[in-house]
């Protein structure tokens, strides 16, 4: 059983779960267009690994007898002048997610819910390895500069990600 103010506040973060999904969807296309194909992937990657954060939400509201709600999703920029714009966006993006789920942490050990406590933890460590992921790349970029040589080897190595399923999450859709 949880509160009905920690569920309220579940699944509001489940829904920016799902617009960190789509948010990361169009830097995948934009990658694409710029003639990024590993960048494209990694964004591709990131959607997906995003997908199973907004379904590991949902199903833990689920299982404890929540109806969910589902917000409409805002229109999210589609156009970005180079790959270290992306990734600075993206790692500002998830500082954010960090505050957030630290916020349902802090609320979960105030109501003494235990449950939303460990269901949470999974993702405070998550969102080490998400942050620590783009400082990296954007480090790389960094040293590179606007050499093209230089971004082209960073993509390539970008587009070794590949998508790992979570245990115990469902992948709601396949991406090609
Ligand atoms: Fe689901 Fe990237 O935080």
């Amino acid at each position: 059983m949880i509160s009905p103010k920690m569920a309220d506040s579940l699944n509001k973060h489940m829904n920016l779960e799902l617009f960190s999904a789509h948010l990361y969807l169009p830097m995948s296309s934009c990658a694409n267009e710029l003639g990024l194909k590993g960048a494209a992937t990694w964004f591709l990657v990131q959607y997906q690994e995003e997908m199973i954060h907004f379904m590991k939400f949902y199903r833990y509201l689920v299982d404890q007898g929540i109806n969910v709600t589902i917000t409409a999703s805002k229109a999210v920029p589609n156009k970005y002048k180079t790959l270290l714009e992306m990734f600075e966006k993206t790692l500002v993006h998830e500082q954010l997610i960090t505050t957030c789920i630290n916020e349902l942490t802090e609320q979960a050990v105030k109501e003494k819910d235990h449950a939303s406590q460990i269901f949470l933890q999974w993702f405070v460590t998550e969102q080490i390895e998400e942050e620590n992921n783009d400082r990296d790349i954007i480090a790389k970029l960094k040293l590179v500069g606007s050499n093209g040589h230089g971004v082209l080897m960073v993509d390539n190595e970008l587009g070794q990600r590949v998508f790992v399923a979570v245990p115990g999450a469902t992948v709601p859709i396949q991406v090609m």
